[in-house]
């Protein structure tokens, strides 16, 4: 047995539910353990594909247990709608395939038009959030005025607990935000009935995961944005508003840190950002823009398009640190096909000084310009490849050379969306308990 955690070590949409649906296949239970509905994990099987926002991405894969812990913040509307979708595309989906954890907080109507009403009186200062209510949902989740699926079960409880809140979201949306406000009847008769439908669903997960642990399964954790969106690790203030690194695995699904044995860093071949905020490597010329259409690199939550720029392998390495990594995943080296040269920054110049560790003062890090150390490309369409042997000599380097400057070794190339376009260089299953 042995359980694998798997992040982002960029800024989100690395590839992580494609190789979550890829190792899904060796694993009992797959468990999301923090973010909402401002994930988008694409999987693509036989041709189709499917978006999940908050059902973890094992639940294409029959015979599998897919957790929402309660880490993870939840809009019911949203959670239903995806039971629903799938059902509709003839995938089972019920409390026999998934478990939502009684602790998981819920995003409510105020938690959205807040998240909106605070962008749009930021102006152009605004951090370009998904408008999904992630951040004001973990900030009453942290100020202790959360609402919880155990809450949600219990009807006289969860009244209690709208109406004592409702007067000061009322107040903050109506005088502070002049924005639209909640009536509390309408949610009542919204919620109530997701209480219906949910409540087979609701469990103790910490248990559940500990019995499939005391029975040998492997189990695939799924962290959601990634390691430059922490809110403690990340570009701070232009980040989500939870830890998407894998120690917070340990937080977001209620096991402790003995039980996990591998974590796979998900490094995109090049690097993308959506929304706001730094973004060293950034291309504003026609590369960058290769790159953004070949990758067609447009959110799969909002449909923005995604910033694209070279591979930065001090992010990377900075992931590497935080997250003990022990594995990489590399996504998308198909998309690099094509280009002659190939630029992997390594490091940063700022003002007279190069810089190996990425800066944490966003003043510093927007002045600093990266180095770069150059590759050379491929011609090749990698695509059909299922074999390292088989990808070009250049491909071959460019994935050796990040892994030495990354100091981890690359366990998996993925060279196209698809299941099959996936390359296993050592089944991050197969490594012996530490
Ligand atoms: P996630 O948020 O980390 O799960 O990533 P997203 O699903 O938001 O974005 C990754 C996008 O790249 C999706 O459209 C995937 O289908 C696609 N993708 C994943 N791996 C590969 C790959 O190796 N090559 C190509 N061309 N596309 C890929
Ligand atoms: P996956 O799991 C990419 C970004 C938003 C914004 C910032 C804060 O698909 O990789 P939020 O709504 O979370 O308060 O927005 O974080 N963001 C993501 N970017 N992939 C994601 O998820 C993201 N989830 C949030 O664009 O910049
Ligand atoms: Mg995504």
């Amino acid at each position: 047995m042995s359980n694998i955690v798997v992040i982002g070590t960029q800024w989100g949409d690395e590839g992580k539910g494609k190789v979550v649906d890829v190792l899904a296949e060796t694993a009992r239970l797959i468990v999301r353990f923090q973010g909402g509905n401002n994930a988008g994990h694409t999987m693509v099987v036989d041709g189709e594909t499917f978006i999940s926002h908050l059902i973890p991405s094992g639940i294409l894969h029959p015979n599998k247990v897919c957790v929402i812990g309660n880490g993870v913040v939840v809009d019911p509307g949203v959670l239903i709608e995806e039971i629903q979708h799938l059902r509709d595309r003839g995938i089972s989906v019920g409390p026999h395939n998934l478990l939502i954890s009684e602790n998981a907080n819920l995003i409510m109507p105020y938690h959205k038009l807040i998240d909106h009403g605070r962008e749009r009186l930021k102006g152009n200062k605004k951090l370009g959030t998904t408008g999904r209510g992630i951040g004001p949902c973990y900030e009453d989740k942290v100020t202790r005025r959360g609402i919880r699926f155990c809450d949600l079960i219990d009807p006289e409880t969860f009244r209690q607990k709208l109406s004592s809140i409702l007067g000061e979201k009322t107040f903050y949306l109506k005088e502070f935000l002049r924005s639209e406000t909640v009536d509390e009847t309408a949610i009542l008769n919204e919620y109530l009935p997701y209480s219906e439908v949910l409540r087979p669903y609701v469990a103790n997960v910490s248990v559940s995961i500990s019995q499939a642990i005391k029975a040998g399964h492997h189990i695939l954790f799924e962290g959601a944005q990634g390691t430059h969106l922490d809110i403690d690790h990340g570009t701070y203030p232009y980040v989500t508003s939870s830890n998407t690194v894998a120690g917070n695995a340990c937080c977001g699904a209620g096991i402790g840190p003995t039980q996990i044995h591998g974590v796979i860093g998900m490094v995109k071949a090049y690097t993308t950002r959506v929304g706001r905020g730094p973004l060293p490597t950034e291309l504003h010329d026609e590369i960058g823009d290769r790159i953004q259409q070949r990758g067609a690199e447009f959110g799969a939550t909002t449909g923005r398009r995604r910033r694209c720029g070279w591979l930065d392998t001090a992010v990377v390495r900075n992931a590497a640190r935080i997250n003990s990594l022990t594995g990489l995943a590399i996504t998308k080296l198909d998309v690099l096909s094509g280009l002659k040269n190939l630029m992997i920054c390594t490091a940063y110049r700022y003002k007279q000084d190069r810089l190996t560790e990425f800066p944490a003062a966003l003043r510093v890090l927007e002045e600093c310009e990266p180095i770069y150390e150059e590759l050379p490309g491929w011609p090749d369409d990698i695509t059909a490849f299922q074999d390292i042997d088989d990808l070009p000599e250049n491909a071959r380097t460019y994935v050796k050379r990040v892994e030495e400057l990354v100091e981890t070794p690359v366990q998996i190339i993925s060279v196209g969306p698809g299941r099959k376009q996936t390359i296993v260089l050592q089944d991050p299953f197969s490594r012996l308990p530490v």
